[in-house]
């Protein structure tokens, strides 16, 4: 029972995710954990406290002015009384409160009051999460330190849009929960990691570029896990459909050149991963214009320019970090090119995966690699990629102590 004992204020906003909120209930009960919902207004639209209730096996908090509940624990104690608290579904309304230090029902006085750690699980449109007032609010709870726990890319409930909103799946939550709760195993706290993540998006012109089938799941997976493990994690990521792992400082990038500023600028550091499949070349001079078909002219040529090798670039700084990791994606001879990459990009450890088309590596959600250092060679199992991401920040972590 990984959460047993554990006491967690789960806070529910007004979204239609709210029914995702009944099942995290469960997942976190059946782990041992106790809940104690307080709902919003709006949350009640969506689900009734009296299912919230029956699945909790408790009282669930809805007013701030109810004699009776104040009688019970009371407000500020409800808000202190826990070891973390979980907003799930957080709409974009009570983000806006948190941000302003508003407290005008019983979640946001709740939320004000708490001097728990906080998890926000986002859930809104697209375009209310994209909106620059939403973005303002998400970076000011992010430097009061509360974590996030997605939205994901995908469809709305309400049909017909798609896109970043859709609130973590229950699991994910869970897990995030259970990262920030295992306050016992934190042996990099105090250290600090740069990531590297996703594909590079090279511009041909101002809509056309060149990039490559990364999905960022392996290095968004590793810097997730090493932030689980107490480090400081700048995650440096070129453009995907990921939302940002909780507890981490995510920089998002879309050139090789910007990455490695990126990364530079992160530096000094003690862990540096480099999973980012960054394009190996850039087109040379982008157009600043569309580039128009002339006729008769036939296609433009592309004169390509090598891109800065980022990983080669740290395993030789100055401000070297103490562990430097690299991956290599082959589709042949994958561990003697391994063995090459170590020596040549100054690496103390290369991951090699075979991402031939077949293996389904790529853009995947399994991975299976071998470990290459100048010792010798791992084999590991097929993994899913958050197992092979907590492995190797274990790898990481032995390395240090
Ligand atoms: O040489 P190759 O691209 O196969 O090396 C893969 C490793 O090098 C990965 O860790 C990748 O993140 C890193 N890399 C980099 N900058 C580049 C090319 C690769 O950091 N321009």
């Amino acid at each position: 029972m990984p959460l047993a004992g554990k006491r967690i204020l789960l806070v529910m906003s007004g979204g239609i995710a709210a029914y995702k909120s009944l099942d995290l209930i469960r997942r976190l009960r059946e782990r041992g954990a106790e809940v104690r919902p307080v709902m919003t207004a709006g949350a009640q639209q969506f689900v009734t406290p009296l299912a919230v209730g029956a699945l909790s096996a408790g009282h669930v908090y809805t007013d701030l002015f109810s004699r009776e509940d104040e009688q019970d624990v009371g407000h500020i104690r409800l808000a202190r009384d826990c070891d973390l608290v979980v907003v799930a579904p957080a709409t974009a309304d009570l983000m806006a409160k948190m941000a302003n230090g508003l407290a005008d029902d019983l979640a946001s006085t709740v939320l004000l009051a708490s001097d728990r750690p906080v998890l926000l699980a986002p859930a809104m449109n697209p375009k209310m999460w994209a909106h620059p007032a939403t973005r303002r609010n998400v970076a000011t709870l992010r430097g009061d330190g509360l974590a996030f726990i997605g939205p994901n890319a995908g469809e709305m409930a309400e049909g017909g849009e798609a896109g970043l909103g859709r609130m973590a799946e229950p699991l994910e939550i869970v897990a995030a929960v259970e990262g920030l709760l295992d306050g016992g195993a934190r042996p990099l706290a105090g250290r600090k990691a740069v990531v590297t993540s996703g594909p590079t998006h090279e511009p041909i012109d101002p809509v056309r570029y060149i990039a490559n089938r990364s999905s960022g799941r392996q290095g968004h997976a590793i810097a997730a896990a090493l932030a689980r493990l107490g480090a400081e994690v700048t995650l440096v990521s070129g453009p995907v459909t990921l939302g940002d792992p909780p507890g981490v400082t995510v920089v998002k990038v879309e050139r090789a050149e910007e990455m490695l500023q990126a990364v530079l600028a992160a530096l000094p550091a003690d862990i540096a991963v480099m999973v980012a499949a960054v394009a190996d070349w850039r087109v040379a001079t982008p157009n600043t214009e569309k580039i128009k078909k002339q006729p008769g002219e036939g296609p433009p040529p592309l004169m390509l320019a090598e891109n800065p090798d980022i990983l080669k670039t740290v395993g030789h700084h100055a401000k070297r970090p103490k562990v430097v990791v690299g991956f290599a994606a082959e589709t042949q001879d994958v561990e003697s090119n391994g063995r090459v990459k170590l020596q040549k990009k100054g690496a103390d450890l290369i991951v090699a995966n075979d991402v031939s088309p077949e293996t389904g590596i790529m853009g995947g959600t399994r991975n299976s690699v071998k470990l290459i250092t100048a010792g010798g060679v791992e084999q590991w199992p097929d993994l899913s990629k958050d197992d092979v991401a907590g492995r190797l920040a274990g790898w990481i972590a032995e390395r240090l102590t």
